[in-house]
């Protein structure tokens, strides 16, 4: 496995590849890597013959009260990770290699960035479009791997890939969950023992709203009441949208249709969470 720094040394490394014509698989993160992580590189592997994953906690993204300092960067344990998950190259570059100095331009998908989490956390998709393009134009992968437990970043960056004609595959791949249903987030490393228990009541809420459906409720509304209702009983959550939409333009819906997306953002004291799913066809 090789680490790059700079955007050249890595960029040489690439033209070989693509020379080769071999197919190059990316994964873009922030580190703190876990099975989620995990399953985007392994499907990554099998359908490339390359696999490239980059680790950097990208400042763009992050609002000026949000937890860029404190978020996790066990750098060690993730390249040991990625070893063994038979990644090829890492890219590991620094703030300053990504934002030097008089770094000015920005990428902004316009009208989906503004609703569920866009609308909590100002600037923040445009952070992560901004990181992704600049991520792509350095890699130049054939198929972009993401996690649907970031619905909206997903979406987002599929219109910015279609829209700006970047020559790569979006695949989004399912959402994994420890064994109680909570979705692996990096940021469940900061929830106490209590609220991590607390913190499975947002499956369970996307897990009822299933069951609702499935049972024939079809008004948008009503769901999300009793999802609210589940939620409010733990005393350490605090929503901050639950929310029924059009999983293409992401605008809410009144009742439910197959392939809409249920998107709920919870604070669990004080780690905000996001999950989701997307009604299957039996609606
Ligand atoms: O999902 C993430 O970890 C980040 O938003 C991403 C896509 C790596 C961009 O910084």
């Amino acid at each position: 496995m090789k680490i790059f720094n700079s955007p050249d040394r890595i960029s040489v490394e690439i033209n070989r590849i693509r020379l080769g014509k071999k197919r190059i698989g990316f994964v873009p993160t922030m580190g703190a890597l876990h099975a989620g992580h995990l399953s985007l590189i392994k499907q990554a592997a099998k359908e490339n013959n390359t696999v490239v994953v980059s680790i950097f906690v990208n400042p763009a993204q992050f609002g000026p009260k949000e937890d860029l300092k404190k978020y996790p960067r066990p750098i060690k344990k993730d390249l040991e990770l990625c070893r063994k998950a038979g990644v090829d190259f890492i890219f590991l570059p620094g703030n300053k290699i990504m934002y030097p100095q008089g770094y000015s331009t920005f990428v902004n998908v316009e009208g989906l960035n503004e609703v569920l989490c866009g609308s909590a956390r100002p600037g923040h998709f445009r952070g992560v479009t901004t990181v992704v393009a600049k991520l792509l134009n350095i890699v130049r992968p054939d198929a972009l791997y993401l996690g649907q437990k970031d619905a909206q970043q997903a979406l987002i960056i599929a219109r910015m890939v279609k829209d700006l004609n970047f020559p790569v595959k979006v695949k989004v791949m399912p959402t994994i969950r420890e064994n109680d249903g909570l979705a692996l987030s990096s940021r469940n490393a900061y929830l106490s023992k209590k609220e991590r228990n607390d913190a499975v009541v947002l499956s369970k809420a996307l897990l009822l709203a299933q069951t609702l459906i499935d049972n024939g409720q079809r008004q948008a509304n009503r769901i999300i009441t009793r999802i609210k209702q589940l939620i409010s009983k733990k005393r350490s959550a605090r929503i901050d949208y639950v929310s029924i939409v059009d999983l293409e333009n992401l605008m809410p819906l009144k009742k439910i249709k197959p392939g809409c997306l249920i998107a709920l953002a919870v604070k669990i004291g004080k780690t905000r969470l996001i999950d989701n799913i997307i009604i299957n066809e039996k609606a």
